[in-house]
């Protein structure tokens, strides 16, 4: 069973008084990102739209993520349960035709068009004013001189350049943990800023 969730401004120190009164655990801050403007970047990534076969590959490595979000780390949820509910969200995105995904799927050109591994991958949700990023992550044994020639671009900005790039507002809007350091250490590099910060309280 899920918990109960409720959000409130980070600010607001009355509120959160109230609800640890009335039994409301508090689990994390949820920063919200977002470009101040439209970003170009070129779109030259090695990124695809996953297909049938790929899946499989963006749904095991979600499994193999040190995840972040609210129900990881609530003590009060057990992590078998927190995974599996990180693995039921990408697969409902996976059968979402409105969700907009983008992976770095390695192949061996030897054998043809079969999915060896997923590197990393990108699902937003499209909005005319900007892109929400629903679940992103990346290989945590990635081989970054696999990406050649994009070596030096890195998967993680590869993903949210392709993710800005083909978005129709040029913008994208990220939840993400103030402890996430690597995610959020990522959205500084391309630019985007934090428009509000929100304690989350768990019941
Ligand atoms: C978020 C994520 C996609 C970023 O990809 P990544 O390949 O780890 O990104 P990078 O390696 O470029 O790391 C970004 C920066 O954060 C830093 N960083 C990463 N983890 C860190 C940590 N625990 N402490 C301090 N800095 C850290 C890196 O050193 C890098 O900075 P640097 O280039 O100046 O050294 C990846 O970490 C991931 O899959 N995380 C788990 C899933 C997740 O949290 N997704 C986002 C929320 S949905």
């Amino acid at each position: 069973m899920l918990p109960l969730v409720v959000r409130i401004s980070d600010d607001d120190e009355r509120s959160a008084e109230q609800l640890k009164l009335d039994g409301w655990r508090e689990i994390e801050v949820l920063e919200t990102w977002q470009h101040e403007a439209p970003q170009y970047f070129a779109d030259d990534h090695l990124l695809t739209t996953p297909n049938d076969l790929d899946w499989p590959f963006i749904i095991r490595l979600v499994g193999e993520v040190e995840w972040q979000d609210r129900l990881h780390r609530d003590r009060a949820v057990l992590k078998t349960y927190a995974d599996q509910a990180k693995v039921d969200w990408i697969t409902a995105i996976s059968k979402c035709p409105t969700r907009k995904t983008y992976a770095l799927i390695r192949r061996d050109e030897n054998k043809g068009p079969d999915p060896m591994w997923c590197g990393g991958f990108i699902a937003v949700w499209p909005g005319s004013e900007f892109d929400t990023i629903d679940l992103w992550a990346v290989r945590p044994d990635y081989q970054i001189a696999d990406a050649q020639p994009y070596w030096w671009l890195g998967t993680s900005r590869q993903l949210l350049e392709c993710a800005i790039v083909r978005s129709a507002s040029k913008r994208l809007r990220a939840g993400t943990q103030e402890t996430n350091i690597a995610a959020r250490t990522c959205y500084e590099r391309i630019g985007m800023k934090i428009m509000k910060r929100q304690r989350t309280f768990h019941k």
